[in-house]
Formats: structure tokens, C-alpha cells, sequence
């Protein structure tokens, strides 16, 4: 079973409660992998990833992003025999022509050492203000929409429901109006993921200066 346990393909969709605690006991019930795909949020929603978040340990982990500090770089792993599968130790061959590209993983070590935990709380602190300041715009200017987020990653729903907990829940938003709202913020300077269905994330480089620039941005946008 492979899955994004806080989902990031149709925007930003947190599990529900226990929902990743029951995978997790059926693939042991019936001995399946579990695999996360944490290419958006490992080392992302927290240092360790979602695992670390919300205490579930998989049996392999893909990740990507994040790890490379902004080169292109992807990694997997996890359970020992699992991975003593693999070349050199095991018969499955493995390799790539950037395989283990050294500039990248350089990055990547470099980029690791910053992950602390003051970084952390200072990303969740400015999304949460993120968040809060786009609900009040909305609320205010009478638009139906919601913020999810997961630390650092979030999405703006342009939906009628008070939470979008499924891909079904997801198609509910109006893309049209999605696309107007992200031609506005563009315009203003903002760069949003060009999809209704792609997370967005706040990065160490953004602050202050930023959070108000981006607020002031969909004030105006979504006027
Ligand atoms: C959650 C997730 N998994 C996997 C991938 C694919 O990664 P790659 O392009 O390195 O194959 C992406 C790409 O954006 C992604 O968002």
C-alpha cells in the first residue's frame, strides 16, 4: 500500500483521525508493505516527516523536495530487510545516471543541518498566520472557501463544504474561480501552485515582510 499520509495531490488533505493507524494495522494484518510517499512532506510538516507528526512507522519512505535543498535529488528507504534487497547486499539492481550525484547530496547534507526545531515553529507560526488572515478575508469578502494545512503545507479550498476530506470532497471546488484568484495573486507578485489540486508551501526564506504582502495580495484578489 502506498500512499501520501497527509495527501498534497488535490491539495493539501490531512488524514483522518486514526485513518493512517488502521492502514497501518491492515498491512500488518495482511503482511503488505506500507510505503509512504513523503516527497512533500518529509522533513516538510515536520523534521522526521509525517511519520514523525503523527507517530506511524512505515516500512519504506520515498522522499524528494526538501531533502535536495533545492537541487534535484530523491532518496528512498526503511525496514533493514527490505532494503538488504537491494544492490550491492541483495539481487535487485538498482542505479540511475544522478544516482547519489554528489553536489546534490552536498546540498541535501548541508540543507539538513537548518532543519531545527526553531526553524519549525517558526514555519508553523507564520502558516498558522497565513491561514488565519485568509479565513478572515474570506469570511469577510463572502467567498466560500477553507484553509487546510499540515505545518507548512496548505491549500485554499474555493468550496462550499467546511472541509475537504477526499478527492470527492476536493471536486466540489470551483476551479474557475480558483484560476481568477491565482491570475490576481500572480499579478500582485504572489506565485501560488497553478492548481486548485497542489499544496503550497512556506518556505525559511519567506517572513514577515512576506506573510503581509501576501495577505495584502488576497485582500485584493479575492475582492
Ligand atoms: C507526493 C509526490 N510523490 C512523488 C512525486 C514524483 O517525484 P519525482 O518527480 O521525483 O518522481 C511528486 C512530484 O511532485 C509528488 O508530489
Amino acid at each position: 500500500m502506498i500512499l501520501e499520509p497527509v495527501v498534497g495531490n488535490m491539495g493539501c488533505v490531512p488524514p483522518d483521525r486514526n485513518y493512517l493507524e488502521r492502514v497501518r494495522a491492515l498491512c500488518d494484518r495482511h503482511g503488505a508493505l506500507l510505503i509512504f510517499d513523503e516527497v512533500m512532506t518529509g522533513s516538510r510538516v515536520a523534521r522526521g516527516g509525517a511519520q514523525q507528526l503523527f507517530g506511524i512507522k512505515p516500512d519504506l519512505t520515498v522522499l524528494g523536495k526538501i531533502i535536495g535543498g533545492g537541487m534535484p535529488l530523491a532518496a528512498y528507504g526503511g525496514r533493514r530487510d527490505v532494503m538488504s534487497v537491494i544492490s550491492p547486499l541483495g539481487p535487485v539492481y538498482q542505479a540511475g545516471t544522478l544516482s547519489g550525484n554528489p553536489v546534490a547530496v552536498a546540498a541535501a547534507l548541508a540543507t539538513i543541518k537548518h532543519l531545527d526545531d526553531a526553524l519549525y515553529h517558526r514555519l508553523d507560526d507564520w502558516t498558522g498566520k497565513l491561514q488565519d488572515g485568509l479565513e478572515a478575508i474570506l469570511r469577510e469578502k463572502g467567498v466560500p472557501g477553507v484553509v487546510q494545512r499540515v505545518g507548512s503545507m496548505w491549500t485554499l479550498f474555493f468550496t462550499e463544504k467546511e472541509s475537504v476530506r477526499s478527492w470527492d470532497d476536493a471536486k466540489t471546488c470551483d476551479t474557475a474561480l480558483f484560476g481568477r484568484y491565482h491570475a490576481a495573486m500572480l499579478e500582485k507578485g504572489v506565485y501560488l501552485p497553478p492548481s486548485q489540486f497542489e499544496a503550497a508551501f512556506v518556505s525559511a526564506a519567506h517572513g514577515p515582510k512576506e506573510l503581509d504582502q501576501t495577505l495584502t495580495a488576497a485582500r485584493a484578489a479575492i475582492a
